[in-house]
């Protein structure tokens, strides 16, 4: 996404939407009405093949793709020529137009090309604007020190647009290093389901849903596109993550199926194996002296066997979790294989383990290569090391058209 500022220096945006076509890149602009007294919405338009917004209040604008998303459909904001009044604006928070407010409104990294006159430029509100944009994590390039179009020398030209191309291409391969799963689809199941045995009454497995709560999280912060399918738990929705709650493991199953395809499908739900056969509509009276309710069950559907035996659809890397409490790896194997998974997580949750409704984990990585013990951590810790783990696997398969479990 190209803001281009009100400034004499305009013109340039037109070479750099050029070479930055040249190289592959898709732009977009946003052309302040500063701006659009220096180049025209037409020559924009033609050089970046694409429409030129303008206006926060265009309704047929509005309506094909709103302001807000407008900002977060872009992997980068370029604010070229950035202005000493638009560099304030952003400073402030200021969204009086579609460009300050695309600037405020996304969740994307932001790069600056400051152009102006001198005085301007070395003015103590503009280096302090600077300093606090910097701050907040906005990078820059330039401005270059040389003669102006007002007859002053000094810094304040705009970086020539092969070196505002050069910042660009570094700053998308350092958010391509950071987001190693950007473009994925994850699906992850988390928390118990409650099964019911009558309106007031239920069977459940222990679960806080801490662990899959925290891999949904991590996924996202990756960069991947995450549906959380999440039992009832006390937990809040992790950020930026599409949460479906459900009760029971039918409903689990069914949300699971709707969810698909993915990429990834991540099974740490602590699913009812059983449920009552009959859920009366009727709460059950505890009469005097009558014998106790005799509990009938059925087997519930096992989720990550049924996704792991698809043949249609799917996910490439399938995981399951193994909850033991007794011959931790050789029963993760074991069920590797008889669910269908690529990778299980085996953890022993002995009650000396403390691993239930705990923060620590101890995991050991089951796959088709064999154990892998990983060291006692926190949950967001195995978290974060299982999203890295599924985008070396991802990249893998990427490029030798496998995934490597
Ligand atoms: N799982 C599932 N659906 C079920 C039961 C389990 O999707 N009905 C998934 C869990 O999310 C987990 C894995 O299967 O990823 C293993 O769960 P676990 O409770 O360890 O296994 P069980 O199937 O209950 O096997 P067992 O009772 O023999 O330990």
């Amino acid at each position: 996404m190209l803001i281009v500022g009100g400034g004499i220096a305009a013109y340039k945006a037109l070479e750099l939407i050029r070479q930055l076509r040249a190289k592959g890149a898709s732009v977009r602009c946003i052309l302040t009405a500063g701006g659009a007294e220096f180049v025209t919405a037409l020559s924009l338009s033609s050089l970046s093949g694409d429409k030129v917004y303008g206006d926060l209040f265009n309704l047929t604008d509005e309506a094909e793709m709103g302001h807000i998303e407008l900002s977060r459909d872009a992997d980068l904001l370029v604010v070229a020529p950035a202005t000493a009044n638009l560099l304030a604006k952003m400073t402030s928070g200021i969204a009086d137009d579609l460009a300050t407010t695309a600037l405020l409104a996304t969740d994307k990294p932001v790069l600056c090309a400051p152009a102006m006159n001198v005085r301007m430029w070395l003015h103590p509100a503009t280096q302090r604007n600077v300093r606090a944009l910097r701050a907040d994590g906005v990078s820059f390039v330039g401005p270059d020190e040389g003669d102006m179009a007002c007859g002053e020398f000094g810094p304040g030209r705009l970086a020539e647009p092969p070196a505002i191309v050069e910042a660009i291409g570094e700053m998308l391969a350092a958010g391509d290093k950071a987001r190693p799963l950007a473009g994925t689809r994850v699906l992850v199941t988390s928390g118990p389901t409650h099964e019911p045995i009558d309106p007031v009454r239920y069977l459940a497995n222990r679960s806080s849903g801490k662990q899959g709560h925290a891999i949904a999280a991590a996924c996202a912060r990756a960069g991947a596109e995450v549906v959380l399918i999440s039992g009832p738990v006390a937990l809040p929705d992790p950020q930026g993550v599409l949460t479906i709650h459900v009760e029971t493991a039918r409903e689990m199953l069914t949300a699971t199926e709707e969810a698909l395809p993915a990429d990834v499908a991540i099974f740490a739900a602590a699913v009812a194996d059983w449920r009552p056969d009959r859920e009366g509509d009727a709460k059950i009276k505890k009469t005097q002296g009558a014998a106790t309710p005799d509990l009938s069950l059925t087997e519930n559907p096992d989720i990550l066997a049924t996704i792991g035996a698809r043949k249609k659809a799917r996910p490439k890397l399938v995981i399951g979790f193994a909850a033991e409490t007794n011959d931790v790896v050789a029963n993760a194997t074991a069920k590797r294989t008889r669910k269908g998974a690529d990778w299980i997580l085996a953890n022993d949750v002995s009650p000396a383990s403390g691993v239930m409704g705990g923060d620590l984990n101890t995991i050991h990585l089951v796959t088709a290569d064999g154990v892998e013990d990983w060291p006692r951590m926190g949950k967001d810790a195995v978290a974060d090391e299982l999203a890295q783990r599924i985008a070396d696997a991802i990249g893998d398969r990427r490029t030798a058209g496998a995934v490597k479990a």
